[in-house]
């Protein structure tokens, strides 16, 4: 490590740099548990018309960074917008989530349009810009898309799932064929990364939920791969913009994953032990997690205890405390509260 310091503690964290205390920010920390997101997302009509409407979404991302000042903010958007902008019909139902017009050959795959998302996908830089015009200059902004694997799961199923079987089966039974979703979403990934870095994004995150479905050599082609060449793709462009890569659920193959991919810093979920981490992934990569989002719905000692375990096992190595998924709808915002406390006055070294 060392001290020269970019003025923002996570960007420094994943520098490798020394800092007074671990970042911190929270996966989901816009959202439902948040009235003042629930007010603005009543007027608004759908989740995608918030997504898309600029003033609207740069406001729901300042809110948890009012109220809490975490030293990242995330744009307001989701891992879907990009299937919306190719062209796949996509709609967010109440208690059942994100359902889309199932792509599952190569007919299917022809009707995308490549060649225009960013037509479509216009709101969200200008979202970007916006947010980064009005953050305090010690907090950065994370862009993010989902990761090609994940984002063709949703498409392939036409739904969330627990095991992915159809396009598990896809991937297995023609791999040239999905192969062809997977590259044209590395491709308009990459575009729609650096469009956020070019609007004002200080680093990008990207989120592979689905990580923990896979064998090792599917886990291998479809997820390390393709992250790689959107990293090095990325690196080529914007030497200077760190990459977090969240490949959750994928246990030990991790270790493999951080040291091929090239990203700066991984996520890692609740199930991961921070002492294995500490041990197998410091040495490659600045990680980020892992509080379990329920214990911060509980709140109290049991989240404390927690808390300090994590932050006593990573804050030595470079570290960003996050939680291990996403913050849940039903969380009380006053733990939110007290967990950002804890962490705030928490000292390295
Ligand atoms: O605060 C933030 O973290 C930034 C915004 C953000 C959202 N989604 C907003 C959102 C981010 C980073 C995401 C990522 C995302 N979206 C992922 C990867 C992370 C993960 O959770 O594993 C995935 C798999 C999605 C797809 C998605 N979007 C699902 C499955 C759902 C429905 C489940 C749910 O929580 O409602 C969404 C909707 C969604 N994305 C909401 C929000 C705030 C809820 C929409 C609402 O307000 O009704």
């Amino acid at each position: 490590m060392n001290n020269s310091s970019s003025g923002k503690r996570l960007i420094d964290a994943l520098n490798r740099r020394t800092i007074d205390r671990p970042p911190f920010w929270f996966m989901r920390q816009a959202g439902r548990y948040l009235p003042e997101y629930r007010e603005l997302r009543a007027k608004l009509g759908t989740f995608l018309d918030l997504c898309y409407t600029p003033a609207a979404a740069a406001e729901v991302t300042l809110q948890p960074i009012r109220r809490y000042g975490m030293d990242a903010a995330i744009l307001f958007a989701d891992i879907l917008l990009i299937p919306d902008a190719l062209g796949q019909k996509l709609e967010y139902r109440e208690n059942e989530g994100p359902v889309l017009d199932p792509i599952r050959d190569a007919a299917a795959l022809a009707a995308l349009k490549p060649d225009a998302i960013h037509d479509r996908l216009g709101p969200v830089y200008e979202t970007v810009d916006r947010i980064a015009g009005a953050l305090p200059s010690d907090t950065a902004l994370i862009g993010f898309a989902g990761s090609p694997w994940t984002v063709a799961s949703y498409m392939v199923e036409g739904h969330g799932s627990k095991e992915f079987q159809q396009t598990r089966l896809w991937a297995l039974r023609d791999p040239q064929g999905f192969g062809a979703l997977i590259a044209l979403l590395v491709d308009a990934t990459t575009e729609y990364l650096a469009r956020q870095i070019d609007a004002g994004a200080h680093a990008v995150q990207l989120f592979e939920s689905w990580a923990g479905v896979l064998s090792e050599d599917q886990f291998d082609r479809w997820c390390t791969s393709p992250t790689r060449t959107i990293v090095t793709r990325l690196k080529q462009r914007y030497p200077d913009v760190p990459v977090i890569g969240f490949p959750r659920g994928a246990g030990a193959k991790a270790e493999g994953y951080a040291a091929a991919t090239g990203i700066d810093g991984i996520g890692i979920d609740t199930t991961v032990a921070p002492a294995w981490a500490a041990r197998t992934l410091q040495p490659t990569c600045a990680v980020q997690g892992n509080l379990d989002p329920l214990a911060l719905v509980i709140g109290g000692p049991a989240m404390e205890h927690q808390a300090r375990h994590i932050l006593e096992t990573l804050s030595p190595g470079p570290f960003i405390f996050n939680l291990g998924h996403g913050i849940v709808p039903q969380t009380p915002p006053e733990n939110v509260a007290a967990l950002s406390d804890l962490i705030r006055s928490w000292r390295n070294g």
